[in-house]
């Protein structure tokens, strides 16, 4: 018996010179098994970061939100340890009442709750879209690149547009800029603080069906087979959230949820932990993984009882292979994971070994 086709470093199949010019086969060496788990959009800050998902067994990686211009940062700090009651639990009153924030980090790596708050930083399209084309280089062919985008409102001096125009043409100009990357799989956020009731454009159903409306139709006319998901906040309420299916899901594939829980921060003096124009910020680690559970868990329910196809990446609060299995089991295809791939070292091959182990008892 022969093996048609093995893989190995050299191609033997191609000619030297055809060898020479693509390099070593990417997926020689490595574990070809590719596993639906990743690192939502966040930790990725560029192409480098990107590399390092891929290297280190996260198959799924997502590019950092970018944006049709440069936005810069808010100011230090944006990262500091939230100390929920229970660390595993973050509830939305907690949230509301107030979190004490610091900078002490706690020793069990799975408890870690951080908050997130960076107002979403873009570099100038020049730069991303080349670093979006480097980065894509650095996943193997059993792996994915997602790109991250979102809408940034605002005028021209002498404009008269409403900010829904100004939103709409922005979603646009992104998505085309996002289709000169070469990546098929794109992710449109529309929770973090945007145009729209509540500030969060995700809050806002008759804008945000327009806004992936227009987000699709820009990139399919670019790429006929790209794909878009959008990426969420928490839904309290099960009748908001199969609304926001209703409204969405004739153009989108798929849905990534959830993004952070907006908390009030404080010092331990209770003064803000931030600065004084934060008084809030999205918290996201161990104790939101139970919003993240019960929102695929609805959306499961929905995509059966009304026999839709969209998939869902799950995302909060994924410390553990354990984490990573509950989310499948709640009906998540795809796992992400971005507080604890930022803080747990090999947390991708801890959920490699158990996928694996799972694979030998079926
Ligand atoms: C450092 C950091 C930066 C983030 N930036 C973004 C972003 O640019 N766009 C976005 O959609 N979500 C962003 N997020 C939210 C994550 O994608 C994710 O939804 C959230 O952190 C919950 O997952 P976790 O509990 O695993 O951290 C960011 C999260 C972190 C930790």
């Amino acid at each position: 018996m022969y093996n048609i086709y093995v893989e190995s470093l050299y191609d033997a199949m191609s000619s030297f010179e055809d060898n020479f010019k693509k390099g070593p086969n990417p997926n020689f060496g490595s574990d070809v098994l590719s596993i639906p788990f990743g690192i939502p959009a966040g930790p990725l800050l560029n192409s480098e970061y990107c590399k390092w998902g891929f290297e280190n067994g996260y198959d799924v990686c997502v590019y950092k939100t970018v944006r049709s211009s440069a936005h810069s940062c808010n100011s230090f700090p944006n990262v500091l340890s939230a100390h929920p009651a229970n660390p595993q639990h973050l509830s939305l009153e907690e949230a509301d009442q107030g979190v004490l924030a610091d900078s002490n980090f706690p020793i069990n790596l799975q408890e870690i709750n951080i908050s997130n708050s960076f107002g979403v930083p873009s570099q100038e399209p020049e730069f991303w879209i080349e670093d979006v084309k480097k980065a894509l280089g650095y996943a193997k062919n059993n792996q994915t690149l997602i790109l991250s985008f979102q809408g940034t409102g605002g005028c021209a001096v002498g404009e008269k547009l409403n900010s829904e125009e100004i939103l709409l043409r922005d979603i646009k100009k992104t998505a085309n800029l996002a289709a000169e990357t070469g990546v098929k799989i794109f992710e449109l956020n529309t929770s973090c603080p945007n145009e729209g009731k509540d500030s969060l454009l995700c809050f806002d159903l008759e804008l945000v069906s327009k806004v992936v409306q227009v987000a699709k139709t820009e990139l399919t006319s670019k790429i006929p087979d790209a794909k878009l998901f959008i990426k969420t906040a928490y839904f309290e309420d099960s009748n908001y959230l199969n609304d926001f299916v209703q409204a969405t899901h004739n153009f989108v594939d798929g849905y990534s949820t959830i993004n952070t829980i907006s908390t009030k921060l404080v010092d331990k003096n209770g003064n803000n932990a931030l600065d004084e124009n934060r008084p809030t910020s999205g918290v996201c680690g161990a104790g939101i993984k139970w919003a993240g559970i019960s929102q695929i868990q609805r959306l499961n329910v929905i995509r059966e009882k009304q026999n839709l196809n969209f998939k869902l990446i799950g995302v909060g609060g994924v410390m553990s292979a354990k984490d990573f299995k509950e989310y499948r089991e709640a009906g998540a295809d795809i796992v992400m994971s971005a507080t604890g791939a930022m803080f747990i070292p090999g947390l991708a091959n801890q959920v490699r070994n158990f996928i694996q182990q799972e694979s030998e008892f079926e």
